[in-house]
């Protein structure tokens, strides 16, 4: 038998509904909900295994060849880029980009450069160039509604999903940026050596969104 397809699958938000898919698509996922520490797991029913990781490794093992096919959200994507190839929209981990201000601030007055705080500095940069705005870009790392509070920014740009957090907090969307929602991509190279094989896992998997 040849070597298992391996699967970098992103922890955490993405994480149920791609097991829930898959195991929908008739895969056995029971070492992947039973992981503990290990991660490295085998899916039954399919010569494939899967790899558990953070958002931009899996772009990073996908891109590298470690892993055949990875399932990540479009934020990602977008954010790092990267040679691979996307598949499928799974429809799954619906959000968007936003910008966002605090509540009744008029983001555009006055003629000062704005600061933006974010965890997608690539996105941020290229969606104010192609506005042909000049702004000053602060990179954080969790919970980027605190910078317009704390008055580190005039804004963020950020992923709103029920928009909870920015309501919480005082915050407004003022513009949308780009809808997300989970990937399926695939190394450039496991798509020409193992073709039908991947093609055959994605036809199962896209029969099973399709009833969703
Ligand atoms: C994301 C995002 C917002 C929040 C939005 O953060 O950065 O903070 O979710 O969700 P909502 O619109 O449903 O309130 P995440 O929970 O991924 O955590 P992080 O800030 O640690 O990255």
């Amino acid at each position: 038998m040849s070597k298992p397809l391996r699967i970098a699958l992103t922890k955490g938000r993405l994480e149920k509904d791609t097991i829930g898919l898959l195991e929908k698509s008739g895969f056995d996922c029971t070492a992947v909900r039973e992981k503990g520490r290990k991660l490295i797991l085998p899916i039954k029913d399919i010569n494939a295994e899967v790899v558990l990781a953070k958002a931009n490794d899996v772009i990073t093992y996908v891109e590298h060849g470690v892993c055949d096919i990875g399932i990540v959200g479009k934020d990602t994507i977008m954010e790092m880029s990267g040679k691979f190839f996307e598949m499928v929209d799974l429809g799954f981990g619906r959000c968007r980009f936003a910008l966002a201000v605090k509540k009744g601030t008029d983001f555009y007055a006055g003629y000062g450069v704005k600061t933006i705080a974010t965890k997608y500095p690539n996105i941020t940069r290229n969606y104010f160039e192609s506005k042909g705005m000049d702004v000053d870009i602060v990179k954080i790392e969790g919970s980027v509604e605190l910078a317009p509070l704390l008055e580190l920014s005039n804004g963020i740009v950020d992923i709103v999903e029920t928009g909870t957090t920015l309501k919480e907090n005082g915050l407004e969307v003022i513009e949308d940026i780009a809808p997300i929602s989970a990937r399926l991509i695939v190394n450039t190279v496991s798509m020409k050596l193992r073709q039908k094989e991947i093609e055959n896992l994605i036809k199962i998997i896209e029969e099973n969104l399709q009833s969703c």
